[in-house]
């Protein structure tokens, strides 16, 4: 069963801030003890390289950090040679971009996207259009950000080589078609890239499901440390394209003669000494997560959402953009009074918010406004805390928020 007090107490954070109301979790999540006790541990007990060692730390440290690629795997529903170590949902995302550009771009392709990606989605891509001369096309969006399958579909033919999506807007919330999006792709044999950055922490994502051909995402979204994520890729995929990096762990030989043999599978990918005790946070976080459910933790956001939107919705000094969003991510303003002066009235009153063009610099051509505040919650939040932004934001006023800088 679903207990929000008794999650709460997992969390150090809340524990130490309990007047503080945390509706930042887009940007980065709160850690559970599990996640704090898995790096500590590394730490105090077990502090030793990966696949380099021969003593018994190392080899423990060794099979921690290889386990989690198949609890993620578990995770996503895909194979551990599915699994590639990455810094982040970033990292993830431009390594992919440059290890394909070679073998699927030339000049005229197509790299379809939106603009309500995040800047990682699509800068990688804008930066090879304009070596390639790609074209850089756009799926034409609903009044909240939403795509639906028939603008997909209008702007689809056999030019598109790439379509880079977010499967949730980090401003808007929506989740987009993604498995109809794929099939459609596929027609075209276009590959599917998913950015999943705003997804996996919180609704089931399901790889083999949604038939897409990568996915990338950060561990600090979802409980875990910065400095750590995934990008998952189908085996065939992978098998195909080379390296971005290369150095120790990743080779099987090389010789003066620059021959180079590489390891098999998706070591291929991870050179250097990796963040060892990210992935392991990782994968204690994916541990809680799973033991919660996501099925359960998506039910829940969808109440705090709702009771979100529509305490939001009674307020005459609030415009709510996206009141029709399908995640935990409500992006608002307060009428006539700058959104940043506003998140900062209320980190006065500690409310964390975000407020800003949250890296997704287009999104202001789909709702009209260049600087938004947005709430992002997690499961960890409840609607007490929300009817202290509400009962807060009520009383916010242009002269409170110039009274806060003089
Ligand atoms: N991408 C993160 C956000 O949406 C930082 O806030």
């Amino acid at each position: 069963m679903f207990d929000v007090k008794k999650i709460r107490k997992d969390f150090p954070m809340i524990q130490n801030h309990p007047e503080l109301v945390y509706f930042d979790s887009g940007a980065t999540s709160f850690k559970p003890n599990s996640v704090i006790e898995a790096i500590n541990h590394f730490y105090c007990f077990s502090t030793a390289n990966v696949h380099r060692g021969d003593y018994p730390i190392a080899f423990e440290n060794s099979r921690a950090y290889d386990a989690v690629r198949g609890k993620v795997a578990r995770f996503l529903n895909a194979s551990e040679d599915e699994i590639v170590y990455t810094k982040g949902d970033t990292d993830g995302l431009n390594m992919l971009a440059l290890m394909l550009k070679d073998e699927y771009i030339r000049e005229g392709d197509v790299i379809l996207t939106t603009e309500s990606e995040h800047a990682s989605s699509v800068l990688p891509w804008f930066e090879i259009a304009k070596e390639k001369h790609a074209e850089i096309r756009y799926i034409p969006l609903g009044s909240e950000g939403e795509v639906t399958m028939e603008a997909f579909a209008s702007v689809m033919d056999e030019t598109v080589k790439i379509v880079a999506c977010t499967q949730v807007s980090n401003v808007l919330g929506h989740i987009n078609p993604i498995k109809e999006m794929t099939a459609l792709a596929h027609q075209y044999n276009a590959l599917m890239i998913v950015d999943g950055a705003q997804s996996v922490p919180h609704i089931k994502v399901d790889v083999k499901d949604l038939d897409c051909d990568f996915l990338a995402f950060s561990a600090h979204k979802m409980l875990g440390p910065s400095g750590a994520g995934i990008l998952y890729g189908k085996k065939e995929l992978l098998d195909s394209l080379k390296p971005l990096y290369y150095g120790g762990d990743s080779n099987a030989r090389f010789n003066k003669n620059c021959e180079l043999v590489l390891k098999k599978g998706v070591q291929r990918f991870e050179s250097g000494t990796p963040a060892i005790e990210q992935i392991i946070g990782l994968g204690a976080a994916v541990d809680y997560l799973s033991e919660i459910g996501m099925d359960n933790i998506h039910a829940y956001e969808c109440e705090l959402k709702d009771y979100l939107v529509q305490e939001l919705l009674k307020l005459d000094n609030v415009i709510v953009y996206n009141p029709h969003t399908d995640t935990v991510i409500v992006s608002f303003s307060l009428k006539g009074i700058f959104s940043q002066d506003v998140a900062s009235y209320l980190g006065s009153q500690n409310i964390a918010v975000r407020s800003g063009n949250h890296c997704a610099k287009m999104v202001k051509d789909i709702i009209g406004i260049d600087e938004t505040l947005r709430a992002s919650l997690y499961f960890y939040n409840t609607k007490e805390e929300i009817d202290k932004l509400v009962g807060v934001l009520k009383e916010t006023t242009l002269e409170k928020c110039i009274d806060l800088f003089i």
